[in-house]
């Protein structure tokens, strides 16, 4: 060993030291400080949110005539989105596989006030039919303001059970890649017209429910990708996260991909998911959602108190966890019938008041389309 080979030996080994010692430091004072410097600034934080908040709701953005693309219009969620903004008077570009459910999506559109509504077949999953409908859109209208990122699926079934891991990619392939594609082609035209993504993420982004991995995992991609890309962009558009709980729909009717890949409908598996816990009418929430994207919020949960659950998740997340073992899973090994929330949702006789009628009697609500 030569002598500046010991030197770099030496000085690589106090660098090493050093750098230690400075996390050694960080650990120690950082988070006391941190949390001093959150509560001295969280007042007028708040304060100043609410004083913004206030300012966005007086001069909410009127979006008659302008051009709003929805992506899973066909049914739920994306339906009555389409449905509240036919009503503000914007023009509509209605994206889903299922075309005939589009059309009558789009009379209903024309007749709740959308000056103009066009259908474009198309699967989120692929990036080329993402690309094909902005395209169409432009084509068609000349501009895009919203871009509604709401198509959807959810996987169903504890992660160990799938035979077939591959066969939950769709859940990321169409919640987050049909976000990440539609966006990528719909930039240009939304800071064109200084526009807005409405993202339709989940509250599963934070709550890790069972049996709902891959979701919950697509999710959290949704609200990470859109932060980072709102960081990105500063106020070029505006993007507004949006994290509901559960809303009246196809999907909580009990539609699920089951572990085998297939879309299937499982009311009872939906039972034991959901419990006792009450699901939204599909209206209000996706009243209160288009209201959020006009005022320009960057989040909004739907219904509003399940953001409590955020917090806990937040400073209590062994809390959440072992609540959601011990309701879906503690006891299900022989039968899933067994699960506490189960038990509790048929105990109770709570359904009928926490369910929405058209998801307890699904076959109803499909003869009243
Ligand atoms: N319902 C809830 O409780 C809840 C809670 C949190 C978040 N969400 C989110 O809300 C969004 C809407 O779901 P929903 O509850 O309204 O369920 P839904 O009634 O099942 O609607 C899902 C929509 O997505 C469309 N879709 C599915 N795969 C697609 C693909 N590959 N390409 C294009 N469109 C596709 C479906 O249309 P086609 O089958 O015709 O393609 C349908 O219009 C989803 O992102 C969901 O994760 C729902």
């Amino acid at each position: 060993m030569d002598i500046i080979s010991v030197a770099t030996f030496i000085f690589l080994f106090f660098a090493g030291r050093a750098v230690d010692l400075i996390h050694t430091f960080l650990n120690s004072t950082l988070p006391p400080v941190a949390i001093g410097a959150l509560l001295f600034i969280l007042p007028p934080y708040l304060f100043l949110k609410l004083l913004l908040f206030a300012f966005r709701s007086a001069f909410s953005e009127d979006v008659a005539g302008k051009v709003v693309l929805i992506t899973g219009a066909s049914s739920g969620v994306g339906e009555h989105l389409a449905y509240s903004y036919a009503k503000r008077g914007a023009c509509l570009a209605l994206v889903a596989r299922r075309e005939n459910r589009l059309r009558d999506v789009a009379d209903m559109a024309y007749q709740l006030g959308s000056p103009d509504v066009v259908v474009i077949q198309g699967d989120v999953s692929r990036a080329e039919d993402c690309e094909r409908f902005i395209d169409r859109t432009i084509d068609h209208f000349g501009r895009l303001d919203h871009l509604v990122t709401n198509a959807g699926i959810a996987p169903m079934c504890m992660f160990e059970d799938c035979p077939d891991v591959t066969k939950l990619c769709p859940a990321m392939d169409v919640n987050f890649w049909g976000s990440v594609y539609s966006s990528y082609f719909a930039l240009p035209y939304l800071k064109r017209s200084r526009g807005k993504i409405v993202a339709i993420a989940s509250a599963a982004g934070w709550l890790p429910a069972p049996r709902m991995s891959v979701y919950n995992a697509s999710k959290a991609a949704v609200i990470s990708f859109y932060e980072t890309l709102r960081t990105e962009l500063g106020s070029e558009i505006t993007i507004t996260i949006v994290t509901p709980g559960l809303i009246e729909s196809e999907m909580t009717r009990g539609k699920f991909l089951s572990k085998e890949g297939r879309m299937v409908l499982d009311p009872q598996m939906r039972d034991v998911q959901v419990g006792v816990m009450p699901i939204r009418s599909v209206e209000a929430a996706a009243e209160e959602i288009v209201k959020g994207a006009c005022r320009g919020d960057n989040y909004l949960t739907e219904p509003a108190w399940v953001k409590s659950t955020f917090y806990w998740k937040v400073f209590c997340p062994e809390v959440i966890e072992w609540c959601n073992r011990l309701l879906l899973v503690a006891g299900t090994q022989s039968s899933e019938r067994n699960a506490l929330n189960l038990r509790i949702l048929e105990l109770t006789g709570l359904k009928r008041l926490v369910y929405p009628p058209s998801v307890q009697f699904p076959d109803l609500a499909e003869r009243s389309r």
